[in-house]
């Protein structure tokens, strides 16, 4: 087999992580030079900081006038747990997952929660959940875009807009990048550490009237630590909603959060958000669909990420490995581009099946994606002319 040369252009910018994501085109720390550094977080200064960031989530994802958003602890698995803590055992719930990070909230609602009526709809790796299958007069929680197997709820057509249940979104890999149907969402969640390219530590937590009428309605049986506790003496805490948080903020992530969401109203907001993912996503359907050892992870277009995109190598003679040989081939593909400097953290999560991922979110230019291709041909070719040697 004839060995493809290097590539003669490299990624301007090699960082395809899904998680922390790259930072915005053109950031630099003097970006956050305004930041309220050393002053309270309950000072004028500080509160106006917190309210701006949640007066612009709310715009630029076009967030209902009528609908909470609080800045909690804990990126975003503080605010699904806070939600699923305070919300869930009021009535059955069904829990849907379609790879890690939504299998992490089963267990939270079946062994951490231990809810007597939980049921759970699993899909393997690459598909989703039927949800006809699912019961919206019971409460349901899953994750929009599942950011371990490329996978994404094509819309919200199958929830219905009259249900007695609460639907529990968890969104971190989808808000900004994807449309979220919030007239079918009572509670959503994300990280600043995502398609914005902001700092982790504070997650967003949004919800419906729907969602805060069952936060003043119903007292779960369980113990809540002061993080979760969003009601006193039967009403909404309000001050979260209007940048009271909880606990002490990081008034430098809150400058961060600022500065993307400055540049996202910059650029054109959320639709230029979502044209920049598409095209990111769309390079590297040209490329998949050229080269057929390559393949998504994702049975089907429409459940396609235009995120985390998640690809497995389908060339026969890879896929033809035992499990631990295929994560090494993909492995070590990951760690020859990553060794030139190509691109930085594309191996598949640790749960999910062998392959790579590649981020492909707003802060990602797709200049740079066009330029990884040629790359991922030549350290495919490196790694099977290794795999045919060794044989
Ligand atoms: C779908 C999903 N849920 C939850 C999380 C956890 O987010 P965080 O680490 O910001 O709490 C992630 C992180 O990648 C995720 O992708």
């Amino acid at each position: 087999m004839a060995m493809t040369a290097k590539p003669d252009v490299r990624p301007a910018n090699p960082r395809f992580s899904s998680g922390p994501c790259a930072k915005r085109p053109g950031w630099s720390l003097e970006a956050l030079q305004d930041a309220a550094l050393g002053r309270s977080h309950r000072a004028k200064i500080g509160k106006t900081k917190l309210q701006q960031a949640i007066d612009e989530t709310r715009e630029i994802l076009g967030v209902p006038a009528d609908y909470r958003i609080g800045i909690v602890p804990a990126s975003d698995t503080g605010a699904v747990e806070m939600a699923m803590w305070s919300l869930l055992g009021a009535r059955g719930v069904d829990c849907l997952a379609w790879e890690s990070f939504g299998a992490g909230w089963v267990t939270d609602a079946v062994k951490q929660l231990k809810l007597s009526d939980a049921r759970t709809l699993e899909a393997p790796y690459g598909e989703i959940v039927d949800f006809a299958d699912v019961d919206f007069d019971r409460d349901v929680v899953f994750t929009w875009n599942g950011t371990t197997s490329g996978v994404r709820v094509p819309n919200g057509d199958a929830i219905p807009a009259e249900r007695q249940g609460l639907t529990i979104c968890d969104a971190t890999s989808a808000a900004f990048a994807q449309d979220l149907p919030f007239d079918k969402l009572d509670v959503v969640t994300f990280s600043w550490q995502k398609v914005l390219g902001g700092e982790a530590a504070h997650g967003m937590l949004i919800l419906s009237p729907r969602a805060v009428e069952r936060l003043e309605s119903y007292k779960p049986a369980w113990p809540l630590p002061k993080i979760f506790r969003m009601v006193k003496g039967g009403k909404l805490i309000e001050g979260i909603f209007k940048g009271e948080t909880i606990n002490t903020p990081s008034m430098l992530c809150v400058e961060d959060y600022l500065d993307s969401l400055a540049w996202a109203k910059r650029i054109g907001g959320l639709a230029e958000l979502k044209r920049r993912a598409d095209a990111n996503l769309a390079v590297i359907e040209r490329f998949v669909e050229a080269n057929g050892w390559l393949g998504f992870l994702a049975k089907t277009p429409e459940i396609r990420s235009n995120t985390s995109v998640c690809l497995t190598f389908t060339d026969p003679a890879v896929a033809a490995l035992p499990e631990d040989g295929q994560a090494a081939f993909a492995k070590a593909v990951a760690s020859a581009l990553e060794k030139e400097g190509v691109a930085l953290d594309i191996g598949a999560y640790r749960d999910a099946p062998a392959g790579l991922r590649i981020w492909c979110g707003a802060t990602v230019e797709t200049s740079d994606l066009e330029a990884l291709m040629p790359w991922l041909a030549w350290a495919y070719e490196a790694q099977k002319a290794a795999l045919a040697q060794a044989a």
